[in-house]
């Protein structure tokens, strides 16, 4: 099984996988728990990681689009793939559609291109579930706002993260049967206890 998180800077996904990380390990799942860009288990990736967050860089967003490409294909190689064929769930920190929110929407390349490039590069391996952690643009904005910007993405302008809270309304529209959507607004412990019950259903546990 293959699942995915997804969610605007801000929606508190970070915190949740790592619960979810101690959900599993209690429960004896069999699973690997990983990211794009920059998968822990390869430091080819993390390169890849480094250009694209590292603030000073400078990349236009074809390149950008290409990169997050060419981190997504080595990790479905070295990872996520070999993971899949020995029966292991694989949990993923983002995936092809924060390609198709950020670049197609936010980096404004259009959803279209950035598919093609992404169906070409993943072969058309797509996520069998998806739980998107959907905050408002206002409670993201916030709980962005009382940190310091530490990457490229969150030195965007608010326009960039009005596109890309968008964009995710579109992208779930498009993938209604594999998205779960859960309101991130509310307190951390029942968005916590949605995931649990969608991912017990999901894996029959
Ligand atoms: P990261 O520090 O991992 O942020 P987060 O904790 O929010 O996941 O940085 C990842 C950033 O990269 C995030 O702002 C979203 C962006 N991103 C894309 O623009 N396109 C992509 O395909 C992926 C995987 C991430």
């Amino acid at each position: 099984m293959f699942i995915t998180f997804e969610g605007q800077d801000g929606s508190g996904k970070s915190s949740i996988i790592k619960k979810l990380k101690s959900f599993l390990e209690k429960e004896g799942i069999n699973f690997v728990l990983t990211r794009e860009p920059g998968s822990p288990y390869s430091k080819e990736s993390k390169q890849i990681r480094d250009i694209l967050l590292k603030k000073e860089n400078v990349l236009p967003p074809l390149t950008e689009a290409l990169l997050f490409a060419a981190d997504r294909r080595m990790h479905l190689n070295k990872i996520i793939i070999p993971a899949l064929n020995q029966n292991k769930v694989v949990i993923c920190d983002r995936y092809i559609d924060s390609s198709l929110v950020y670049q197609g929407f936010g980096r404004n390349i259009g959803i279209d291109k950035v598919k093609i490039i992404n169906e070409i590069v993943t072969e058309g391996k797509y996520p069998d579930l998806t739980i998107f952690l959907d905050v408002s643009l206002k409670n993201s904005l916030k709980r962005i706002d009382s940190r310091e910007a530490q990457d490229r993405f969150e030195i965007t302008n608010k326009n960039f993260k009005k596109r890309v809270d968008e964009g995710y309304k579109k992208v779930v529209k498009m993938f209604p049967n594999r998205f779960k959507v859960i309101d991130s607004n509310q307190k951390e412990e029942l968005v916590f206890e949605e995931v649990i019950k969608i991912i017990k259903k999901f894996l029959k546990i």
